[in-house]
């Protein structure tokens, strides 16, 4: 009995230990604020993007993606660095799983279009994507893939160009940036970058 006891304790103190607490993540988003906004709306100037509306699983990935190295590694990835720094103050994984808990508390905002491509065009290179990201770009967890409706464009562009030169899916044991890597290849040129994301801006 005596030993159910400290089993069941331990067990209640490991589930206390994986709650994540909103409240630290509150404290801890007010340097995250500076970059994204604080409403997670993104701030082109500061090359910060979106994180309102984004799945709690992908903003922890892509911090500790961040953390591992996965991004941000390269120099000439000046925003992936400067944000890897910014994810090397979160001290822990539970540092990470607070702030991100207290990102998915944030209501969806809008975000503006700012660029300009062929959306019918896009939508034909779109139907790759859709098997990973949904056919509305709602994103699909079992299959890794993000959420890239609502997105800021400025920043979808960005990464998919990133992708396509070697800034982002080309670290080892990064396995998934590989994968999206491999399918960003297919778009052939920048304006098919131009084109799949303004398709990508119509998922509203
Ligand atoms: C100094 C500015 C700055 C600060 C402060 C900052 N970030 Fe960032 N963050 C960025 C930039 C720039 C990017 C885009 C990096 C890239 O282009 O690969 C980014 C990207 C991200 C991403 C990836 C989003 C995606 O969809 O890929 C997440 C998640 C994130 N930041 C969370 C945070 C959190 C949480 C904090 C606070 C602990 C924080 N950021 C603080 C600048 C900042
Ligand atoms: C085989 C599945 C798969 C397909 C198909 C796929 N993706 Fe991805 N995509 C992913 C995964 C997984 C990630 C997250 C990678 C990571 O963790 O860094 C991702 C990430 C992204 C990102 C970065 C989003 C962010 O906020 O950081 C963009 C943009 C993107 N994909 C666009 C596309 C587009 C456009 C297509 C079609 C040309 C496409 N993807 C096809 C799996 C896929």
């Amino acid at each position: 009995m005596g030993r159910l006891l400290i089993v069941i304790s331990l067990v209640f103190s490991a589930a206390g230990l994986n709650a994540a607490d909103i409240a630290a993540g509150a404290a801890g988003y007010a340097l995250c604020a500076s970059c994204h906004g604080a409403a997670g709306e993104g701030i082109s100037a500061m090359n910060a993007p979106k994180l309102a509306g984004q799945s709690e699983w992908y903003l922890k990935s892509q911090l500790l993606g961040f953390k591992a190295g996965h991004r941000g590694a390269t120099a000439e990835d000046g925003p992936g660095v400067q944000m890897r720094g910014m994810a090397g103050t979160l001290v822990d994984d539970a540092a990470v799983e607070n702030v991100s808990a207290f990102i998915a508390t944030f209501p969806p905002v809008e975000s503006p279009v700012t660029i300009q491509g062929d959306a019918a065009q896009g939508k034909g290179l779109y139907a790759l994507c859709a098997s990973c990201h949904g056919l509305n770009g709602e994103g699909n967890a079992a299959m890794n893939g993000p959420r890239l409706a609502g997105q800021n464009d400025w920043y979808l562009r960005a990464q998919l160009s990133n992708f396509r030169k070697g800034l982002r899916g080309t670290a080892p044991g990064d396995v998934l940036g590989i994968q999206m890597r491999g399918m960003a290849i297919t778009l052939v040129d920048d304006q098919a970058v131009l084109d799949v994301v303004s398709y990508i801006n119509t998922l509203r």
